[in-house]
């Protein structure tokens, strides 16, 4: 009997408690000009980011040091961005990110984990990187993968999260990444990568600004994408599976990218089910931003290793399956369709083992700076079998006859020409 009533009554202040966690709701508005808005941003998630809500009113909020945000059946409305205070010695000293990314030792400043949240900026909020800062600062420094510039905003160990028009200003490295996650929705995705230095002008001094990085996760939708950067719009990484990008607009940079892939050795990468689905690459004013390199590409280092990740690598095996590329249009890009097995490497190095197959691609417009449209260049160790080409017409430069080029392609079909080593004249 008492037990019995010790169950009941424990049952009732555990739903009691359930009931007023769900009825939690915060409310924040930044503290103002030189004031740090970090210790009141954590406190509200502490005390919301489980079954709770959080509302940040529209302003920029200064946060001064790295913040992880774990959610549990949270909503967040950030109407206002978080601002990282540009401060590269700050954030270049490793105690002060987090490396929750495996791939390249790469760091974080801001890192989301948990389940079953959204987070919606209502395209009035997101994250300023004062990136003007960085690029600036490494307009005469090298830059290596690893060297501790922070990815904006990191998507980690999390499973069923929104993001929602979503802005991202200025940010100083990656743009997104997701990794250890699944059943993931990004929903409007804006970043701008541009530098307005003056010394600069008409370099790409924007490098390594990539939209977003996957990695190790499963099941992760990229919808209304707008990205201006200097690097890959879009890349694919190791063991990303059933990944969905639609509409999507790159401004500038390298294009949608499946790889690196086959960095390390003792990790085999897999991707498998991507689709990429209306995607616009659109060139910049060359003085802004001089690059658009190619539509859509795909890259791994060789079979030998050289050196050692963060900067070095290869040997990795691994395969790439069942990548559909469809509604694609050019404005010109350099290199259209691009694949190719020799990242990093040397041309006496042994060739790559991990396997492209399964490839295709559809309806395809706009035009191409070079004459090669399709240039395939698959390792000879492990030839790529299925590749399908379906209303492919991106016109060459005028005057010139288009080329398409498969090496080690076992099969191919749907181009309009014959796609061999050295391609149509
Ligand atoms: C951010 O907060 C710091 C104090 O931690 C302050 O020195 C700085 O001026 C603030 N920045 C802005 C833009 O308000
Ligand atoms: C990082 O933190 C560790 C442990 O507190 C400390 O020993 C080290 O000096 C710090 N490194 C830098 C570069 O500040
Ligand atoms: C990932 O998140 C789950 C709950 O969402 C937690 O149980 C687990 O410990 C987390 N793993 C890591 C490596 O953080
Ligand atoms: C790097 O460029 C800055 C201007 O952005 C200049 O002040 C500095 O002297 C340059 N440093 C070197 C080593 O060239
Ligand atoms: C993929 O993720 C979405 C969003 O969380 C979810 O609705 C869907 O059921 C997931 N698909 C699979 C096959 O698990
Ligand atoms: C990106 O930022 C630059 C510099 O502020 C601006 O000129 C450009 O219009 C922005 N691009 C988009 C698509 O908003
Ligand atoms: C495509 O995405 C852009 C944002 O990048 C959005 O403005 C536009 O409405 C989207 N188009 C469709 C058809 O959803
Ligand atoms: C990818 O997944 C496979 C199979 O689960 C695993 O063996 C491999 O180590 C993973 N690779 C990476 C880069 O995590
Ligand atoms: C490639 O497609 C064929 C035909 O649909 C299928 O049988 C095969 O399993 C696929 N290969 C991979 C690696 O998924
Ligand atoms: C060649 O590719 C087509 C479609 O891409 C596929 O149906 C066929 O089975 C492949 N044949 C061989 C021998 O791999
Ligand atoms: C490419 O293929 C076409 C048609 O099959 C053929 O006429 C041409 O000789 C081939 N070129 C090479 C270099 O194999």
């Amino acid at each position: 009997m008492h037990i019995l009533l010790g169950v009941v009554l424990s049952l009732v202040v555990y739903c009691a408690a359930r009931a007023t966690q769900s009825e939690k709701t915060c409310h924040l508005r930044p503290l103002g000009h030189g004031r740090d808005d970090t210790d009141q941003v954590e406190t509200a998630i502490a005390r919301c980011g489980r079954f709770g809500h959080t509302v940040f009113a529209e302003g920029q909020y200064n946060i001064t040091r790295k913040m992880t945000w774990s959610l549990t059946e949270s909503k967040v409305d950030l109407h206002g961005y978080l601002n990282f205070k540009p401060d590269v010695e700050y954030w270049l000293n490793a105690n002060n990110t987090y490396r929750v990314v495996f791939i390249q030792s790469q760091a974080s400043w801001f890192v989301i984990t948990g389940n079953d949240f959204t987070i919606d900026a209502h395209n009035t909020g997101g994250i300023n990187g004062n990136g003007q800062t960085w690029w600036s600062f490494y307009g005469n420094r090298s830059r290596s993968d690893g060297d501790g510039r922070p990815i904006s905003f990191t998507l980690s160990n999390v499973t069923r999260g929104i993001v929602k028009n979503f802005r991202i200003k200025s940010p100083p490295f990656w743009c997104n990444t997701v990794a250890q996650s699944k059943d993931v929705v990004y929903d409007g995705m804006y970043c701008n990568a541009t530098n307005t230095d003056p010394l600069y002008v008409g370099q790409n001094i924007v490098p390594n600004t990539d939209g977003i990085d996957t990695y190790r996760s499963d099941n992760v939708s990229l919808l209304n994408w707008d990205i201006t950067c200097g690097d890959d719009c879009l890349a694919i990484k190791g063991n990303s599976t059933n990944i969905v990008a639609k509409n999507i607009t790159c401004r500038g940079g390298n294009g949608i990218a499946v790889g690196s892939l086959g960095q390390y050795i003792d990790l085999p990468d897999i991707v498998d089910h991507v689709l990429f689905d209306n995607v616009k690459l659109i060139r910049l004013d060359p003085d802004v931003q001089p690059n658009l390199q190619s539509g859509v590409y795909f890259k791994t280092w060789t079979g030998t290793v050289n050196g050692a990740p963060p900067t070095g690598g290869g040997g990795g095996v691994g395969y790439v399956s069942n990548v559909e590329s469809r509604n694609f249009h050019f404005d010109p890009v350099n290199a259209p369709i691009h694949l190719y097995q020799t990242n990093g490497g040397h041309s006496s190095d042994a060739p790559s083992q991990l396997q492209f197959s399964n490839l295709t691609f559809s309806t395809f417009t706009g035009s191409s700076l070079a004459n090669k449209i399709v240039d395939l260049e698959c390792s000879p160790a492990a030839p790529c079998p299925n590749i399908l080409f379906q209303d492919i017409s991106v016109a060459p430069p005028s005057g010139q006859g288009e080329s398409f080029v498969c090496i080690n392609v076992v099969n191919e079909s749907g181009l309009p020409g014959p796609c061999n080593a050295t391609g149509k004249a």
